[in-house]
This record gives structure tokens, C-alpha cells and sequence, in this order.
């Protein structure tokens, strides 16, 4: 089935699509945070259980990054291998999305060996393409370890501002992108002594020669977020320059020929994962089919890999692979007063930390209605307090509270069979039509905050309804009363099942209708004489030593901060 709805659902011959739905791969040397959750694995979430719902076939694709020197580094400094980092680490990400119920179709890992087999045969094809070459270029070595110290391996004085504890790929001070090399002052991350300059050859990635195709292809994306399309599109106007996709290190995918040390950067292998784990599903065709829609959710951080670096791979390999019909790139999520997440400092909350707090549709409502979608937003104890409590609870909650108590003691819990309509019931129902069209069509365009809001304006519309008609008060009209918010909330109950997936299957419980399998199943009425299940209150009001206790508790360490404090900027 194919249902035509919002700008980027319309296509003029009616052809219909495959989804390929992707969320940014986590790395797995923390414990992810909702900032994480908020631009990936959640909008992604909601996306693709909505286009399933539509009939449509999709995959949602996630799983863990896990090479790269910043893996590497912790694994060090932890005593233990990177495979038992990130063994650990998959465990405890995998879990801690799964209990937000953000359900990929797969979320495999990138240091699988199908992985490394589909890479190193990617890289073959890029190479027969004359997208790859060889060149000298120059490298920090330590004889010490006996090793080169690529990206986070050094660390040293950053030339533009004089931080001393620059990293060999950025300084987190000013924030400029630095080569080790040109670190003044430069010393091994592992065993602190200095480093000294060796050549070497490194395998490239020839991205320049993509520059007019790349230019050409993004430009026409007019229907990408434009957060995605003007970075890009100003970027590679720039001009874009070859990249060394040679890492000296052991953690990753070997390059077939670099000799025992070298395996590809992880920015290489790494969105290729999202190959490898359709394959694994069984659906690696979709990658080399023109009915395919390719969709990115990211964080804004990772806006110059999917929309350049990626599609340039995947054009470069030939093969007819898809390029992205979509990035949808998020901005960040700061805490509280504007602060950002810090583990070391302990400011903000963990995913698994929110599990332990409160249940998933909690987390799911509130970052939903403050999603990043054009700017930054803040995650506030008060403000999340106040939606859980007068929207979730309030609205939502209520409403069907009274409805289905109302229905258990009137009508001995069956549906009861409507009256003539007044004015009043016909626009109560006709709320409901108008917000399936609202709600598609944002939902079409992957506006999920604008989609959520109007689902929530039905159940206000469906509160104020029941509030107004006071069928308690009206007993010769409360059959008619009932049988519209029956069906105001039935409806609900489907126009929630992408966003609150547990609160839906609960709702529908009560209305004694089983899950939600078909998004058109929101404009079916409810027929009389069904019976209704026994509601208990879906949501609990949060109260207000709960927050005081939280605000305190993930605010971060003081002295911490303290102790952090950079030099001024020059
Ligand atoms: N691990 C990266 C990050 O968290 C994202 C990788 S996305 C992929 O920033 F495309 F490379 F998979
Ligand atoms: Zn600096």
C-alpha cells in the first residue's frame, strides 16, 4: 500500500519505495547520552515505525562503531583490549536503547567479520575505479611504544592558541583541526615521550575528483533538511581535498595491502556499516535498487560524512549504489542552563540513567516536543517536569481516564450506540480526519516535532470536548458523548503508536483493540457494543522533590569544573 501524503511523499507516477532508515552509529566508549538519542536512534525510531505502519517496506539500520583511535586510546587506559571495551559497551548501548523502545531491525557491530570482509571488497572496487591512491606523507613515530601516533595518540601545544593538552586531530580548546605534526612540543599518549617524524605511505581516498558530481548531486537535494544542504553545499564549494584513509594502528579493518599495521580510518568503515548490516538482514539489494529512499538521521557533527564524504565512497565503488534521499541532521542538546553533556564532569543524564528514572515514553514525549530540528535546545528538570505533567498526564491521561471510567460505569463497559449527532459531536469527530492528514503529512516530511504537536491538539480538542459536554451532567445525550471520545481517543491511540509505542499498545488495551498494525486504522470508527478494558491512569505526575533530587544529582561536580577551566582564548 502507498498512501500519498506531504511534499516528500508525492511522486506524480504513483511508484512506491523501499526505505533503507539509518541512525547514526553510535561509538562504544561511553555510555551514550540524550543528546545522542535525540538527533539519532530516536527520530529514526519514530520515522521508520510510521512508514511501516504506512505498509511500506523498510529496514532500520543501527549498531555500533567501534574502531578508531578514540576506542583504542580508552581501551589502554582502562587496562583492558578494545575488544573488551566494546564488548562491554555494545552490551550496555544495545540494552539502553532497547529499553527507550528504539527498535532498529538490526544493531550489529562493525568489528564483525562480515563487516571487515564487505569493506575491504567496498575498497577493491573504489581502488579498480582509480578513486585510491598512494602518497608519502609525514608521521609521528614513537620507538619507545614502536608505533605511529596517528589522531589522539599525541597530544602536545596547539600552535594557534596555546593550549598545552591539544589532541593530535583537534584542539578542544579553540576547536581548530590540527595534523599531529603540527603540534608543538608533541608527546605519545601512552608513555608520554616525544615522538619524532617519520614518512611514510598512506592509502587516499581521491574525494577532489568527485567535486562537480558531489556539487551537482547535493544541489538538487532541495528537500534535504537545509541544515545539511547549505553546510555541504558551501563546503564543497570550498573545494574538497583527498583524504588518508590509513590508520597505523591495529584496532580496525585492515587494508588489504598496507602491510600488518595499516587498516582504514574509521570514517571509511564505518557508514559502510550501514551496508553490511542490511546484508545481514538480508536485504543488501536495496542498496543497488533505484526504488530505494536512503535516509540519514544524524547529529549535525556528522553532517560532512553522510553528505559529502559518504556519497562520495559510494559513488567511487560504482556498482549502482543509492545516495541518500535524506540526511536529516540535528542540532545539540544542552543541559539545563546551556551547559554541555560531560561525562567527566557528570553533567547530564546517561540513556541508562533515564531508564532507571522513568518509563521510555516519559523521555520519548519530552525530547520529541524539544527536538533540535533548526536549533540547539535545552534539556530543563521544570520544563520536562511541566510536560509530563499538564500535557502527558493532564491532557492525554485525563481524557481517557474519564472516558473509559465513564464507559465502565454507564454502559457496563461496552461502546454505547450513539444518539442523533449535534454540531458539537460531528466537529469532535471530523478533529479526527483533519488530524490524520496533519499528522501524515508531517510525519511524510520527518517534521516529528510538528506531527506530535498536532496529535496532542486532537487530544486537547478531545479534553475540551469532554469537558464542555459534561456528559456526567447530561444523561440523555451521554451515550452520543461517549461514543465520540471513544473514538477521539481510539484514534489517538493509533496517531501515538510511532511516537509513545508502549502508551499506544496501552491504550489500546483499554479500548479493547489490538495493536496498531495500520496507520489508517486512526480514521475507523469504533463500533458500538465493544468491549472496553478496565483503564488504569497511563502517566504518574512528576512531583517537585523529584526534580530538586535529579537537578542536583546530574548537574555535575564542581570542583571537577573547576579543575577543567581552559586557558583564555588569544
Ligand atoms: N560514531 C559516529 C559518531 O557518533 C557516527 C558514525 S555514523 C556512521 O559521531 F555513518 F559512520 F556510521
Ligand atoms: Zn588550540
Amino acid at each position: 500500500m502507498f498512501f500519498i501524503s506531504g511534499a516528500l511523499y508525492y511522486t506524480a507516477n504513483g511508484d512506491s519505495f523501499r526505505y533503507i532508515v539509518t541512525a547514526a552509529l553510535p561509538y562504544v566508549n561511553n555510555v551514550p547520552h540524550l543528546g545522542h538519542l535525540i538527533s539519532t536512534l530516536l527520530p529514526a525510531d519514530v520515522y521508520s515505525r510510521f512508514l511501516k505502519l504506512q505498509g511500506n517496506e523498510v529496514v532500520y539500520i543501527c549498531g555500533t562503531d567501534e574502531y578508531g583511535t578514540t576506542t583504542e586510546i580508552a581501551a589502554l587506559k582502562q587496562g583492558i583490549t578494545p575488544k573488551e571495551l566494546t564488548d562491554k559497551y555494545y552490551a550496555i548501548d544495545r540494552e539502553a536503547f532497547d529499553r527507550m523502545d528504539c527498535k532498529p531491525d538490526i544493531f550489529s557491530r562493525t568489528s564483525d567479520p562480515a563487516h571487515t570482509r564487505l569493506v575491504q571488497s567496498f575498497y577493491e572496487s573504489v581502488k579498480k575505479n582509480g578513486y585510491s591512491y598512494k602518497k608519502n606523507i609525514e608521521q609521528l613515530y614513537c620507538d619507545r611504544d614502536q608505533r605511529f601516533l596517528p589522531d589522539r595518540f599525541v597530544e602536545g601545544t596547539c600552535p594557534h592558541c596555546g593550549f598545552e593538552q591539544a589532541k593530535g586531530d583537534q584542539c578542544e580548546s579553540c576547536g581548530k583541526v590540527l595534523r599531529p605534526t603540527e603540534l608543538i612540543k608533541p608527546r605519545c599518549t601512552i608513555c608520554g615521550t616525544t615522538p619524532h617524524v617519520r614518512k611514510e605511505e598512506h592509502v587516499f581516498f581521491a574525494l577532489s575528483k568527485l567535486q562537480d558530481k558531489l556539487y551537482k548531486f547535493v544541489g538538487a537535494q532541495t528537500h534535504w533538511f537545509p541544515s545539511s544542504r547549505n553546510f555541504a553545499l558551501s563546503w564543497i564549494k570550498e573545494g574538497l581535498e583527498d583524504i588518508d584513509i590509513q590508520r597505523d594502528i591495529k584496532w580496525g579493518v585492515p587494508i588489504p595491502e598496507a602491510g600488518s599495521t595499516g587498516v582504514f580510518y574509521s570514517w571509511f568503515d564505518a557508514p559502510l556499516g550501514y551496508v553490511t548490516f542490511t546484508e545481514q538482514l538480508g536485504k543488501g539489494s536495496w542498496w543497488h535498487d533505484s526504488k530505494t529512499r536512503l535516509v540519514h538521521f544524524i547529529g549535525k557533527d556528522n553532517i560532512a560524512f553522510h553528505t559529502m564524504f559518504f556519497p562520495g565512497m559510494l559513488i567511487a565503488a560504482g556498482d549502482n549504489y543509492v545516495l541518500p534521499w535524506m540526511v536529516a541532521s540535528y542540532e545539540f542538546l544542552n543541559w539545563e542552563g546551556g551547559e554541555k553533556f560531560s561525562k567527566s564532569r557528570g553533567v547530564g543524564l546517561t540513556v541508562p540513567d533515564a531508564n532507571q528514572l522513568y518509563p521510555a515514553d516519559y523521555w520519548r514525549y519530552y525530547l520529541l516536543s524539544i527536538l533540535t530540528e533548526k536549533k540547539d535546545a535545552n534539556f530543563s528538570w521544570e520544563d520536562f517536569q511541566a510536560k509530563i505533567n499538564t500535557e502527558l498526564n493532564d491532557t492525554l491521561g485525563n481524557f481517557l481516564q474519564r472516558t473509559l471510567v465513564f464507559t465502565q460505569n454507564s454502559f457496563g463497559g461496552k461502546v454505547p450506540t450513539p444518539g442523533e449527532l449535534t454540531a458539537a459531536d460531528k466537529s469532535a469527530l471530523l478533529a479526527i480526519d483533519t488530524a490524520f492528514e496533519k499528522v501524515s503529512k508531517h510525519l511524510g516530511d520527518i517534521e516529528l516535532k510538528s506531527a506530535l504537536e498536532e496529535v496532542m491538539g486532537l487530544a486537547r480538542t478531545g479534553n475540551q470536548y469532554l469537558q464542555a459536554e459534561a456528559p456526567w451532567k447530561n444523561k440523555e445525550r451521554s451515550n452520543t458523548i461517549i461514543y465520540v471520545s471513544l473514538n477521539v481517543a481510539s484514534a489517538l491511540s493509533v496517531l501515538l503508536a510511532p511516537f509513545l509505542p508502549s502508551t499506544s499498545e496501552k491504550m489500546r488495551g483499554y479500548l479493547g483493540a489490538k495493536p496498531v498494525r495500520d496507520w489508517e486504522d486512526a480514521k475507523e470508527r469504533v463500533k458500538a457494543g465493544r468491549a472496553i478494558g478496565k483503564p488504569e491512569p497511563l502517566f504518574k505526575k512528576i512531583e517537585a522533590k523529584e526534580i530538586a533530587e535529579y537537578r542536583k544529582k546530574y548537574a555535575g561536580v564542581p570542583e571537577a569544573k573547576a579543575e577543567k577551566k581552559k586557558p583564555e582564548k588569544k
